[in-house]
């Protein structure tokens, strides 16, 4: 269809277009065990750890002078290709074996960099930008691990000739949004969707997604880790494709966030720091990745601070960070309720990222409730459309500023993992008062709003408001 409206031929001759290069491989953190790309392995069959995925020709990139880097790139950045507008702009750092005809956008990526205004960066303590990922199709950061895990899986399934094949994945909502999304595009004949979900603890918007895509829902008794516990095991007995964090293919999208910042401050990342928020880890996991693919090819020269932002309801990472041992945790309710994980299966490549990259520019701050609600509506108060998890970010950067854990010299980009309207049900119970104690949120009557019904005449209207007549 694209073909029929747009002159590819013409663009193409206007682009930088990608020569499918390299050779990848499923690679074990632990052990260094090798799989086939094309098999659906999530975790190494020898010694149990987690994956990665590995160019083994990756040198030959580093061949490739930065300069051309960027040239080919920004070249992409204006692009009317559909397939080079999302996440595979960074086609050759994502997923190299996928070739044009496999690609799958759907609108993802390319989420602006929106300047805090001056009383917002005052509350905060400096100034500071929120990159916002709630503005992707399916209103999160998911929908660019999906375009990838998507695209490779159409990839596979037609080189394989594969039919039937279920994409599953457990999920606090967000990622079953986005692949239910993402898989509903793939033929019926092809592929079909389940996504399991805790009973009771995704909000409204986001049970209506999966449900608006087609996807068969299963809701369950317990929280998020108990729904992974599940669908683990189903990807270890049986034929299905995982498509939680734990597949690494999901992680290569997600990279693509951090290219992004890269590209938008003109491949300037001296003097930054990245908050991000942590539930499961994948996406720190993919933002830290991101950052250290632009240093190795020298695209970019030095890598940025980042800073993990938790609830103390679940914050194993701050903890951890804090003591030098890991030890799960047992989650309370968190309003950042997409990040409320007690044993985050991405925490080993976290460690090792840290441990190899990142070691004295990796912070994690931990916040109360109340924190991160006064984050999401003072943010959305001034300009912004974040959610309780953007809200949990901006809240550890002004926590992180007052506890001098970074500088207020440095430069600041806030993740906003998804928008403000998928967890409007939170800022409702802020505004009623209606938080199960649980949550151990004290509200402030500065940030409450609610609607006021007047009758329909101006006269009416303007006593209310007090309006001055004109003369
Ligand atoms: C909106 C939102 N923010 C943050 C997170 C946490 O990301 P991760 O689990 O990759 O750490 C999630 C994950 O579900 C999410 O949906
Ligand atoms: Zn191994």
């Amino acid at each position: 269809m694209n073909e029929q409206i747009l002159d590819n031929e013409a663009i193409m001759s206007d682009v930088n277009m990608p020569e499918v290069k390299g050779s990848l491989v499923y690679k074990c953190i632990g052990c260094g065990q090798v799989y086939d790309i094309y098999e659906f392995v999530y975790i190494c069959l020898e010694c149990g750890s987690l994956l990665k995925i590995h160019n083994t020709e990756f040198d030959q990139f580093k061949q490739i002078p930065a300069e051309k880097w960027k040239e080919i790139f920004d070249s992409r950045r204006n692009t009317l290709l559909p397939e080079l507008s999302g996440v595979f702009r960074f086609h050759e750092l994502i997923l190299p074996v996928v070739t044009m005809q496999d690609i799958i956008y759907l609108g993802e990526a390319q989420t602006p960099i929106v300047r805090a205004n001056p009383e917002l960066s005052a509350w905060v303590g400096a100034p500071f930008s929120v990159k916002n990922d709630g503005l992707n199709p399916s209103a999160s950061f998911k929908d660019r691990g999906m375009a990838s895990a998507i695209s490779f899986l159409n990839h596979v399934i037609r080189v394989k000739n594969l039919d039937n094949v279920l994409g599953i994945c457990a999920s606090t909502g967000d990622t079953s949004a986005a692949a239910a999304l993402y898989l509903s595009y793939l033929p019926k004949s092809k592929v079909s969707a389940v996504v399991l979900l805790p009973q009771g603890k995704v909000t409204p918007q986001q049970l209506s997604q999966p449900l608006g895509s087609g996807a068969r829902v299963i809701e369950m008794p317990g929280v998020f880790d108990d729904c992974m516990r599940i669908v683990e095991e189903l990807a270890q007995k049986y034929n299905v494709f995982l498509l939680n964090s734990k597949n690494p293919v999901r992680i290569l999208g997600q990279k693509s966030y951090a290219y992004e910042i890269a590209q938008q401050l003109g491949w300037d990342t001296t003097e930054l720091v990245v908050v991000v928020p942590i539930g499961n880890a994948g996406n720190i996991t993919a933002v830290m990745e991101g950052f250290v693919d632009l240093q190795s090819l020298g695209i970019i020269d030095e890598l940025p601070c980042i800073l993990g932002v938790q609830s103390h309801h679940a914050d194993p990472v701050s903890r951890w960070h804090s003591t030098g041992d890991y030890v799960p945790v047992k989650v309370s309710p968190s309003v950042a309720q997409a990040a409320m994980i007690g044993d985050p299966v991405s925490f080993p490549k976290v460690r090792q990222l840290v441990s190899e990259y990142f070691d004295g520019r990796f912070f994690v701050v931990s916040v109360s409730e109340s924190e991160i609600m006064e984050g999401m509506l003072t943010a959305n108060r001034h300009g912004h459309v974040v959610c309780t998890q953007g809200g949990e970010s901006v809240a550890g950067l002004k926590k992180a500023l007052k506890n001098h854990v970074v500088l207020d010299t440095k430069r600041f980009v806030v993740d906003s993992t998804s928008h403000q309207l998928k967890f409007s049900s939170f800022q409702q119970m802020y505004f009623d008062d209606t938080f199960d104690s649980g949550y151990g949120i004290q509200t402030k009557d500065e940030l409450k709003n609610k609607p006021i019904l007047l009758e329909a005449r101006a006269t009416t209207i303007a006593q209310f408001l007090g309006l001055k007549k004109k003369d």
